[in-house]
């Protein structure tokens, strides 16, 4: 079985108590740890930012997975890289020099992350799939938690996992939205390697429990 990975979203957790939350992910088995980032332009919702994620760093001991729903993510590669962010995901969406954006990360220590939305193709990453060390699928519209998942997802994560194996990319397959145990299971068969798990672990009294499940599925 290849390495997987479980992200889980910050989105989800309770932000009054969220130091608590940052513990019960030191001590599961997730190895990363999801930050959503929304601008109100990119994406229909504004979530946290940088002060947030400057003491989230601070206390969390699992690898900083910071998914960028915002126009011009450029700007923002400095600020992060000096806070220790390990993958920068953009969106394809929003860029319009994706491959300036993608080296720009990489060259400040960073590993670099394209997002697509639901509607955007596997095709238009022939020829940046090379480059990237992540492709995240997104399984909902971006922009809420705990919405329903997309099953055209399968078919893509199907397709990205074929090109990533036609070009000998070394890229990981990431999905976002709406991961429970019936669709993680189907996502990890069609060739995922990375979960994304917000609602699903927060909204439960066993959210460390499910985070180990979920790898077991
Ligand atoms: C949605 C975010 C997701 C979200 C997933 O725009 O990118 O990371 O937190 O939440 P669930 O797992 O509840 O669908
Ligand atoms: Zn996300």
């Amino acid at each position: 079985m290849a390495n997987r990975i479980i992200s889980p979203s910050l989105l989800s957790a309770n932000f009054l108590e969220l130091s608590k939350d940052i513990e019960m992910i030191n001590k599961s088995d997730a190895e990363w740890l999801h930050l959503d980032v929304m601008d109100g332009v990119f994406v229909p919702n504004i979530s946290f930012g940088i002060p947030v994620i400057q003491a989230v760093s601070k206390q969390c001991t699992k690898k900083l997975d910071l998914h960028l729903m915002i126009v011009e993510p450029d700007k923002f590669i400095d600020v992060f890289a000096d806070m220790g962010i390990y993958m920068y995901t953009v969106h394809y969406e929003a860029c319009t020099h994706l491959h300036r954006t993608i080296q720009k990360i990489k060259a400040k220590g960073m590993k670099a992350g394209v997002a697509l939305n639901p509607h955007t193709p596997i095709s238009l990453l022939q020829n940046i799939i090379n480059d990237v060390d992540m492709v995240l699928l997104m399984s909902v519209n971006p922009g809420y938690g705990g919405q329903k998942f997309i099953t055209e997802t399968l078919n893509k994560t199907q397709e990205l996992r074929e090109l990533i194996i036609k070009r000998g990319s070394n890229a990981i397959i990431q999905i976002d939205g709406g991961v429970n145990y019936e669709t993680g299971k189907q996502l990890f068969d069609a060739g995922a390697d990375c979960l994304v798990a917000g609602s699903f672990v927060f909204g439960s009294n066993e959210a460390e429990t499910r985070i180990s499940n979920l790898l077991k599925l």
